[in-house]
């Protein structure tokens, strides 16, 4: 399957929701990226198709679904977000993303919700997801958002928090505010993306100390934007991460999407020892990492143009 063909919905989603069976998981997340578009052009149907693939039980699949979901600015995606942060029986990584997704679609109705679960959800994940949602849409619709500049971003993502100004552009005051824990979590992650819009290597340096973090999940945001650079400088860091077997599965899975991102010959085989992790995230994410590497060097440009994954 490539990006180029029109196939129906009906072909989407039989590829997405596997309803043959035999759908290899990454034809599932190329079904999605297709679907996204869709979703992003206000197509709800497509959008639908994706909350029915919340149904299925790989964590990494329902986790895509949610940060695709939040990406496409299509608010008909609300309700279903909303009722995967509430099952509390769903994987902790899914619902971080549908909070997360609430936050990127910038859902002022949802914000008596998102303080629900910021005071009262019993894991720090889903807590802090929701305290970053709800400044994200807090600030934007602020008056500080309006008169801040900021540098136009060379990623397409709508970020948990957006970065700081650009006239903050000294990576080592960055660094400090990254790091330190007396700072808003809002705060330290708007210095997050500030040092990856800068792209610097010592911004990649300064980037690497983020994972040192108490917080897993300021840890996996790390990973995350390093996929988003795809900087080989901040690969051994990567490997460091996902060789890691007492780090929470989640941010292997997103030290090993990096890695994919960067693919470079170094990295590649690194992936493969990861193909039978003990934790599935991991595994799965491995999988899908390797055949878009695949794909990438099969020189389907198309392919390698899909944006980045959560
Ligand atoms: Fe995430
Ligand atoms: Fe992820």
């Amino acid at each position: 399957m490539s990006a180029d063909q029109t196939e129906s919905i009906d072909e989407l989603r039989a590829c997405l929701l596997n309803e043959s069976g035999k759908v290899p998981l990454a034809h599932r997340f190329r079904a999605l990226f297709l679907l996204k578009s869709l979703g992003r052009d206000g197509d709800n149907e497509a959008i639908d198709v994706i909350g029915a693939g919340f149904r299925d039980d790989s964590a990494l699949l329902k986790h895509e679904l949610a940060y695709v979901l939040g990406q496409t600015k299509n608010m008909h995606a609300v309700p279903t977000l909303r009722g995967v942060l509430q099952d509390v029986a769903e994987d902790p990584m899914v619902r971080h993303e549908a909070a997360e997704a609430l936050g990127a679609l910038g859902d002022v109705d949802s914000l008596e919700l998102l303080t629900d679960y910021f005071h009262n959800d019993p894991l720090e994940v889903i807590r802090q997801t929701c305290e970053l949602a709800i400044e994200r849409i807090k600030w934007e619709n602020s008056k500080a958002a309006k008169e801040e500049t900021l540098q136009e971003s060379a990623f397409s993502s709508i970020d948990p928090a957006p970065p700081m100004p650009s006239e903050i552009a000294q990576v080592q005051k960055l660094q400090e505010i990254l790091v330190d824990q007396a700072v808003p979590l809002f705060e330290r992650y708007r210095a997050m993306f500030r040092l990856r819009d800068l792209g610097t290597p010592d911004a990649v340096d300064a980037l690497i100390t983020g994972f040192d973090d108490p917080s897993a999940l300021f840890r996996h945001e790390i990973a995350y934007v390093f996929g988003q650079l795809s900087d080989p400088r901040s690969a051994p860091a990567l490997i460091k991460v996902l060789q890691n077997g007492a780090e929470e599965g989640m941010v292997r899975h997103e030290a090993a999407e990096a890695l994919g991102s960067i693919a470079t010959d170094e990295v590649m085989p690194v992936l493969q020892g990861f193909l039978n992790d003990k934790e599935r995230v991991v595994r799965e994410s491995a999988i899908v990492a390797l055949d878009m590497y695949e794909y990438e060097r099969s020189e389907e440009a198309e392919y390698a143009a899909l944006p980045a994954t959560a």
